[in-house]
């Protein structure tokens, strides 16, 4: 098969959701119809358990069983599908930022009765950065949830996204009794079993008397009534205002049930977008250029001191992978050759030797690889590169033990690596903070660092608002407020300034005071 084939038969997407709107059901399910599983139940959550929230240790333990489900391949409809899993804990949030990165499209789950969620929100904000398309999977019909017009409002209101639903449902709740596809002219009706369902009836008018017939006069009136609304008020679905980002598909259903599962893949396959073309600090390069060009955006440690491999998640965006080939690795400037390479198929790790644009691929590190770094065949410039934001909390490292001084430093650089926490350094006195989104990456840090570096250290409280990292169009300028705020002026782990406000009302006077310095709540901008 040719690059342009082996393009034109991928699509890489990520679900998100808040936790428990269904995302691991509707994974779960996805894989079953797309045949890379056999039985519900196969899928691991990815969850933290409400027993394991404050044992990190616990937390580490699911992380590793989730690692080889993080990326799920299968094929379905003679399509390639890479599938990649993002954590549900919010306390792991940068690492989903990361993951959507390496995606060309997202679907998002929405639980009917709970509505937009707040862990929704941040996920398309950073969505809404790339301008990634959207499909929206409003999960649990099942149960009594809110109006469906409702939703889709609050869709729209929250996420800042144009929304047109493809299907409709008829009642919801205890009296759910399908829903009517807009997208296929097919009535799907509503079996409150686990089983597979046969296909749907297929209804090009809707004042076929089979509806009646099907669903009983009051609900096919109703959705008479709806649809004829829905056509009215939302424009025709246009997929190239979907896969501009700017309208999300909707589909309903109800995931544990099966229940518009396979109508919500089949419109994924025909609509979402083939690997896209990405950028690079110096241009844009096409997935079907002969080089091989692709990105790491996940690295996953073993905690083993043993055994102190690491599997680096690279992201091929263009030409062909092989493995045992020498590729360039831009950020040290030298070549690499991967001899461990695996491909995730569903659950099971695989040993590849090539892949191509979309593919999620495996790679046996030492110590070379960190998030963000860029592999081609020659190409010097870096794939633009993967946003932090702003941590929530902050803390001073103070080394407890000045033998062992070079240990902390080094253990502390891998894991900022492998994206545990941001580092920031101060140019006063080499202070040094870290800042995480979520309390437990402190004490993961904490145990990671003593059992596999022989490294301690306690966290010492710090008052801190925002890092926001700083530009200016007048270098001067810069400079004189560098000077002026030199105590609150540190470096971020690829040596950008960043200014460490300690309150929200301080940090609005200082941008008022200093108008020609911008101030990023994003490294990347
Ligand atoms: P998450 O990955 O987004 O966190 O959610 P997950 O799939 O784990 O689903 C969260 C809960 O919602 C699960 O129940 C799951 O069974 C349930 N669920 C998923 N889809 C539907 C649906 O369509 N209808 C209804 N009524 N429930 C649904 P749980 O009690 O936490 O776990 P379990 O014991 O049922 O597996």
């Amino acid at each position: 098969m040719s690059l342009v084939e082996e393009i034109s038969k991928r699509r890489t997407f990520g679900i998100i959701s808040h936790p428990d709107a269904g995302k691991t059901t509707l994974t779960e399910k996805l894989l079953l119809f797309g045949g890379a599983i056999q039985k519900a139940g196969a899928v691991k959550s990815n969850k933290i358990t409400d027993h394991a929230k404050s044992d990190f240790m616990e937390i580490e333990k699911q992380r590793g069983i989730s690692v080889a489900t993080s990326v799920m391949g299968f094929n379905y409809r003679d399509i390639k599908i890479n599938l990649l899993d993002t954590p549900g804990h919010q306390d792991f949030a940068e690492d989903t930022y990361r993951t959507l990165t390496a995606v060309d499209s997202v679907i998002m789950v929405i639980d009917c009765v709970k509505g937009v969620e707040i862990q929704t929100e941040k996920l398309m904000e950073v969505c809404r950065m790339r301008d990634t398309p959207v499909i929206v999977f409003i999960n649990k019909l099942d149960r009594e949830g809110r109006d469906p017009f409702e939703l889709l409002d609050e869709i729209e209101e929250k996420l800042d996204i144009k929304v047109r639903p493809l299907s409709w449902p008829i009642g919801m709740g205890k009296r759910f009794k399908g829903v009517y596809s807009l997208y296929e002219k097919a009535l799907h009706l509503f079996e409150p079993s686990k089983r597979m369902l046969s296909e749907g009836v297929s209804i090009d008018d809707l004042s076929d008397p089979v509806l009646d017939e099907k669903i009983g006069s009051n609900d096919a009136n109703q959705i008479r009534e709806d649809v004829e609304l829905i056509e009215g008020v939302y424009p025709e679905f246009d997929t190239s205002e979907y896969l501009a980002g700017r309208v999300a598909p909707v589909f309903l259903g109800s995931a544990v049930n099966n229940f518009g599962v396979r109508e919500l893949l089949d419109c994924f396959i025909d609509i979402a977008p083939i690997p896209k073309p990405r950028a690079t600090e110096e241009r844009v390069i096409e997935p079907n250029e002969s080089k091989m060009s692709g990105f790491i955006f996940k690295i996953h440690a073993n905690m083993d001191p043993k055994h102190r491999n690491r599997i680096a998640f690279l992201r091929v965006c263009s030409g062909e992978f092989e493995r045992n080939k020498n590729y360039h690795h831009v950020r040290l400037d030298k070549a690499f050759r991967f001899s461990n390479v695996t491909a995730f198929m569903a659950q099971d790790k695989e040993v590849i030797d090539q892949a191509y644009p979309g593919d999620i691929i495996g790679l046996y590190d030492t110590g070379n690889l960190k998030i963000g770094d860029t592999l081609t065949e020659g190409e010097k410039s870096p794939y633009k590169g993967i946003p932090s934001f702003s941590p929530e909390i902050f803390k001073e490292v103070i080394n407890m033990d000045a033998m062992k001084s070079k240990q902390l430093d080094k253990g502390l650089r891998q894991l900022m690596d492998e994206g545990v926490a941001q580092l920031f350094t101060y140019e006063l006195g080499s202070r040094r903070v870290v800042g995480t989104v979520g309390a437990l990456q402190f004490e993961v840090i904490q145990y990671r660092l003593q059992h596999e570096y022989g490294a301690t250290c306690r966290f010492a409280p710090v008052n801190l608002y925002k890092a926001c990292w700083i530009d200016s169009k007048e270098p001067k300028k810069l400079k004189e407020f560098v000077a002026d705020k030199q105590r609150h002026i540190a470096k971020d782990k690829d040596g950008k300034l960043v200014f460490m406000a300690e309150t929200k009302s301080w940090l609005q006077m200082v941008e008022q005071n200093f108008p020609e310095v911008n101030f990023h709540f994003i490294s990347e901008y």
